[in-house]
């Protein structure tokens, strides 16, 4: 049996790092994906990984032999074998259009890929709460903490409000175009994570004034997105403040939301975990030339995002 899927990359329009503390986060699934074929095999033996960017690893009872940055895919296909019925050794080919480390989930996108095609193999129809815990089984590995918000927006697709351990709501995509400028830096999801858990130690009060406040800006945003531009582009410049405070931006991203919003952008925050990876640009049809040319002019690449309502699926194999 051959199973491929693909599952989309996301952006964080409002809440990253409060969402691991139980507040809400709002995220969209964009249209970049990663990819997973899972072959399997009916013979016994090491399953093997085979990824495009970090090479070749064999699962060998229960422990993986090959570039570590394949743990968490090691780990998701151990839990599998743990726990549902199949029997045999899997072939799993990894491919993936989402630029690593740079805030748009990537890991979570090709660990929903990987966990929708292995439950493929046993469901008809894989439950969405299994592909759920079986893809944070990676996460787990592969970042501090995970909250699920990236594992979500891969599995279901859209615009989302979620809330870690209690759920989700889907909203209606805004009129607004979302614009992602790469800052060109490789950050670390698990480094920024602990940076801001030890702000927590050491500034409580500090850190759950600044909570609160992401919180508050969250829900306002879903509130707004579809209907007032401004108001939302303010939000997020002030989101990107807050995340600031928490010490996750650095003088390249603050550039490059500064030259956004004075080049005619709404509003403009870093998007995921901060420390470099990408920024959010909130813009209309009118300066979003103006936008990108101001960001060309500091060696900042940027893309028109596109959301997509339509998470992890199965794709045809030629
Ligand atoms: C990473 O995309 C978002 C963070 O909030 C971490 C998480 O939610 O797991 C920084």
């Amino acid at each position: 049996m051959r199973i491929s899927c693909k599952a989309p990359a996301k952006v964080i329009i409002s809440g990253e790092h409060s969402v691991v503390y139980g507040y809400p986060a709002l995220v969209a699934a964009v249209d970049v994906y990663s990819r997973v074929i899972v072959e399997t095999i009916d013979e016994f033996g090491p399953h093997e990984i085979c990824s495009e960017k970090y090479g070749i690893g064999k699962v060998i009872g229960g422990a993986l032999s090959g570039p570590s940055a394949l743990k968490p895919l090691a780990k998701i296909i151990n839990v599998f074998n743990e726990s549902e019925s199949f029997r045999g050794k899997l072939k799993v080919r990894v491919s993936s259009d989402i630029p690593p480390a740079s805030g748009m989930g990537s890991s979570a996108s090709i660990s929903v890929a990987l966990a929708y095609a292995l439950l493929k193999i046993v469901y008809d129809d894989p439950p969405e709460e299994k592909v759920f815990k079986l893809a944070m089984e990676g996460e787990r590995v592969a970042h501090a903490n995970p909250s699920g918000v990236d594992v979500i927006a891969a599995i279901k697709g859209g615009l989302i409000l979620f809330v870690k351990d209690k759920g989700f709501e889907k909203l209606e995509a805004g009129s607004g175009i979302f614009l992602l400028a790469d800052s060109g830096m490789e950050r670390n999801t698990r480094e920024m994570v602990l940076k801001v858990a030890s702000l927590k130690e050491k500034e409580p009060d500090l850190f759950n004034i600044t909570m609160r406040s992401i919180s508050d800006i969250t829900v306002k945003i879903s509130r707004v997105l579809q209907s007032d531009m401004i108001e939302a582009g303010k939000l997020m410049t002030l989101n990107h403040l807050l995340l600031s405070l928490l010490g996750v931006s650095n003088s390249r991203l603050d550039s490059i939301v500064w030259t956004s919003i004075s080049s005619g952008a709404y509003g403009a925050k870093l998007t995921g975990a901060g420390g470099g990876g990408c920024v959010l640009i909130l813009v209309d049809e009118k300066s979003l030339s103006q936008v990108e040319e101001a960001l060309k002019s500091i060696n900042v690449k940027s893309r028109v995002l596109k959301t997509v309502e339509t998470g992890v699926r199965l794709e045809e194999l030629d």
